[in-house]
């Protein structure tokens, strides 16, 4: 069992010592001191009064600071030692890591090969162990919002990806490259985490993990996680990536592509990182905090991000009210989005629009969640009538103030019993009208990184304190 440790000695000493005597292969103390010293531990010469009072403070430092002129040539060695084995941290962060981090992170500053085969002393999880923590609360049996052919209720377009086909359909159609949108938004992503602000902002030590809302593009939550394990430093521990979607078959597209990627990749073996995936509404996100064991968040700032074009799919102020509740001063939100310039959208461009929607893959995806529906809710319409419905799919494009003023909605309907029918709404935003919105919740819009010729944007915004 690990020895109480007391906030006056070389932290996670106990561990460091046994990382030690594995990583020169030596337990008989003496021999390990003259090892680190640099010096030949078969030379009887170089076994000095130095080496005997190193020797002597092994089983001590758990509670002893190194500041002593033994504890200096100790720390001065391991940053030489460290330095020769190839390290590219500066001397600084291996001296803070030796006497202040703990053991893996410690060890995260040796390049990987030189600890392949070194078993996790402490806490972490090798990487091999990969796996993640899901959080799947129980849902409702029958849940009336679910059926979008329902004359009486408003369909709740979450549930558009809530079966497997469903997700196969969204898999096929964004991860084979045919989504304009899904490429956008990954290349604004990868220009995001080159920005200047963005690296400071991780590299700050105030933010501690990501919380990605919205799953199913495992190359844009790549490009985060990435940039996530590279800047956070190692002393704010282990970096948090929540990843939320109320879709477990969706969540599944991510996990089933991110986690052998993670596993090859030896970023991933240096560097502590937890996953967590969270099958829960974005709505609804307490739900998660109340139990309080597991954390959709750090207490540290977090990094919230919504990408594709799901934030214009939602409804904003229940959405908003949701995240002003989690969100903490200093916490940002980066918002993937079409924008529309002042003057709103063109003929042309509404053209382009309805094409998008009511041709290839998209209306594979309508046409696959209202199958699903019907093959679950409505056993008697017949199928005459559902491949009707199934034909009456149309998009009404048109400027709407309402919640956000400057905003141009895409409505896209089915007709039932000629009821016009809501079952998916996509929204393009004007930056100005939309950022002074945001404000109303806290919001302030930092910055904004485009896309070349396309109006996808990436926009930063960060929560005041009030
Ligand atoms: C367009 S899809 C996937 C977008 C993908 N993250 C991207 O970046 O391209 C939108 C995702 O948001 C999820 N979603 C929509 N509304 C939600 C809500 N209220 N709560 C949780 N997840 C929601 C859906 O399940 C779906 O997986």
């Amino acid at each position: 069992m690990a020895r109480k440790q007391t906030s006056k000695g070389i932290t996670d000493w106990d561990n460091k010592l046994k990382a030690l005597r594995f990583l020169f292969g030596e337990e008989q103390d003496r021999r390990l001191v003259m090892q680190i010293l640099g010096r030949d531990p078969n030379d009887k010469a170089s076994d000095d009064k130095t080496v005997g009072s190193i020797a002597d403070m092994l089983p001590k430092w758990h509670t002893s600071n190194p500041t002593g002129s033994v504890g200096k040539i100790l720390t001065d060695a391991i940053v030489k030692q460290w330095m020769a084995l190839g390290s590219s941290a500066h001397e600084a962060a291996i001296r803070q890591a030796f006497i202040h981090e703990n053991c893996a992170q410690l060890m995260a500053l040796l390049p990987p090969e030189k600890t392949k085969g070194l078993p996790t002393f402490g806490t972490k999880r090798p990487h091999s162990e990969l796996i993640p923590l899901w959080v799947i609360p129980r849902r409702p049996h029958h849940d009336e919002n679910a059926d979008p052919l329902n004359p009486d209720t408003e369909f709740d377009q979450k549930y558009l990806y809530d079966s497997p086909a469903a997700a196969r359909v969204w898999e096929r159609m964004a991860l084979g490259g045919a989504y304009s949108v899904y490429t956008q938004c990954q290349e604004s992503l990868q220009r995001l985490v080159q920005r200047p602000a963005w690296r400071a902002a991780l590299e700050s030590g105030h933010f501690g993990g990501l919380v990605i809302l919205g799953a199913g593009a495992p190359h844009k939550e790549r490009v985060l996680l990435n940039s996530l394990c590279q800047l956070v430093p190692a002393s704010v521990g282990d970096p948090l990536c929540s990843l939320v979607d109320f879709n477990k078959p969706m969540l599944d597209v991510s996990i089933h592509q991110l986690f052998p990627d993670l596993k090859a990749d030896q970023l991933w073996a240096n560097r502590g990182l937890q996953i967590v995936p969270f099958g829960i509404d974005f709505n609804d996100m307490n739900r998660v905090n109340r139990g309080g064991l597991i954390r959709l968040r750090t207490e540290k700032n977090v990094v919230w991000v919504i990408p594709g074009a799901t934030y214009g799919n939602l409804d904003l102020q229940k959405f908003m009210t949701s995240l002003r509740n989690e969100a903490l001063p200093g916490d940002w939100l980066v918002i993937g989005t079409p924008t529309v310039l002042e003057n709103g959208i063109t003929e042309q461009e509404k053209k382009a629009i309805r094409n998008a929607f009511l041709s290839g893959q998209v209306s594979d995806l309508l046409k696959n969640t209202l199958t699903t529906a019907w093959l679950h809710w409505h056993r008697n319409i017949n199928e005459a009538t559902f491949q009707e419905i199934l034909n009456s799919i149309h998009v009404d494009i048109s400027a709407n103030d309402n919640p956000v003023p400057g905003t141009w909605d895409i409505d896209i309907s089915i007709k039932i019993n000629e009821t016009d029918h809501f079952i998916a709404k996509s929204r393009r935003f004007e930056l100005q009208a939309w950022s002074e919105w945001m404000k109303k919740y806290g919001f302030e819009y930092q910055f904004d990184i485009d896309v070349l010729e396309s109006t996808y944007k990436q926009v930063v915004f960060e929560l005041k304190a009030s």
